[in-house]
């Protein structure tokens, strides 16, 4: 065992107390991200600044004492350094200019680890100012959460223009795949040996594929991401969220071969616990919407989830990102809860 507790339980240990963070647990709902963000310029400019990102980092670590650091960074930086010239515009998220099936062959996968060099600048100087004990999360998005945004330019509710991508012109797809797969390992490596503890890869629309699509764009691009990375770094701990992936989770844990499996809020708690939990750490699974209305559904939410999975390696989780309007005080109480849950 480590001092480190959220490693603890990637490597299949229990703790009494499960380590809790939230993801996006940096973001607009802290004063303190908006004030740093108003200071960066632009949203890319946060992320491309080594100083301000770790200062970004740090913050909800400062402020709430969560088990875990996530580096601020974003999916989209991928393509940002493919070429893909990302920009995120005020109230209407990320846009990007949607890739052609001849552009897909010009992508060089090679370029991130020079062009993201002030992510690994980030990451190496969060390690120096994070507390020993707490647990240091790289990420990267997984290759069809990334192709999405490339394909479509922007985010659409379903990812129609991705699906169809995927279907009119399979061996651009596929070749898009690869070289998100090849920049993914490279950039995930370069993570782990400048500092981070762990990794995440975050497949948020992996919900929207069909039995076909969701082996071909989602499993087996992460499980080749986890092979790649483990053949570099021995060992390392690995979390997969393919959010949405219901009843495929299984497989996808056993193709997949990741340490942790985070699951949205859809998931029903007894079937994780006794179908997934023997074979991997759970990591999840709150209702972000919560920690906007609070009160009593708050808490006893919270209360059946810890009810459910605390027996078992664990990590306590919102079941997708906090949002804009995710309340501070109620994150408090959450963290309170948790941390004070007798059974
Ligand atoms: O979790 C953290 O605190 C670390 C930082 C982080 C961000 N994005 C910062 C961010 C992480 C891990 C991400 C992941 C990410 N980015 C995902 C996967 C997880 C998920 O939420 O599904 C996706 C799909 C993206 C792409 C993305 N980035 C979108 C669609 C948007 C716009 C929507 C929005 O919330 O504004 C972003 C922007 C973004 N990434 C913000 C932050 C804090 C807000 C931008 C701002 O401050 O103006």
């Amino acid at each position: 065992m480590t001092n480190r507790r959220l490693l603890n339980v990637l490597s299949g240990k229990k703790e009494q107390i499960p380590p809790i963070w939230l993801m996006r647990q940096a973001g607009r709902y802290l004063p303190e991200y908006r004030a740093t963000r108003a200071e960066a310029g632009s949203f890319l400019d946060l992320c491309y600044n080594p100083e301000l990102a770790t200062e970004v980092t740090m913050q909800p670590i400062r402020r709430f004492g969560f088990d875990a650091a996530i580096l601020f960074s974003d999916i989209l930086v991928i393509p940002d350094a493919l070429g893909r010239s990302v920009r995120f515009v005020q109230g209407e998220g990320p846009k990007l200019d949607p890739i052609s099936p001849s552009e897909v062959a010009d992508l060089d996968p090679s370029l991130v680890l020079k062009r993201l060099q002030p992510v690994f600048e980030a990451v190496e100087r969060v390690r120096d100012t994070l507390p020993d004990e707490t647990t240091f999360l790289g990420f990267c998005g997984a290759p069809w959460t990334v192709a999405t945004y490339m394909i479509a330019g922007q985010g659409t509710p379903d990812q129609a223009p991705a699906r169809l991508f995927a279907r009119r012109e399979p061996e651009a797809f596929k070749h898009l795949m690869d070289v998100l797969v090849d920049a993914s390992i490279l950039y995930l490596v370069k993570q782990l040996r400048s500092g981070a503890d762990a990794v995440q890869i975050f497949d948020s629309w992996a919900g929207v594929l069909d039995d076909a699509l969701f082996l071909s764009a989602s499993q087996d691009p992460i499980a080749r991401i986890v092979k790649g990375v483990r053949a570099e770094v021995p060992d390392a701990k690995i979390i997969g969220f393919p959010k949405g992936a219901a009843q495929r989770l299984h497989g996808f844990i056993e193709a997949t071969k990741v340490n942790a499996i985070g699951l949205d809020w859809t998931v029903p708690l007894d079937w994780a616990r006794d179908e997934l939990q023997g074979k991997v750490a759970l990591q999840g699974n709150l209702d972000p919407t919560l920690l906007i209305t609070g009160g009593k559904d708050l808490d006893e939410a919270i209360d059946r989830i810890m009810e459910a999975w605390s027996d078992g390696p664990f990590i306590f989780n919102l079941g997708h990102g906090i949002t804009p309007q995710g309340n501070i005080d109620l994150v408090h109480q959450l963290i309170n809860r948790v941390r004070s849950y007798a059974r």
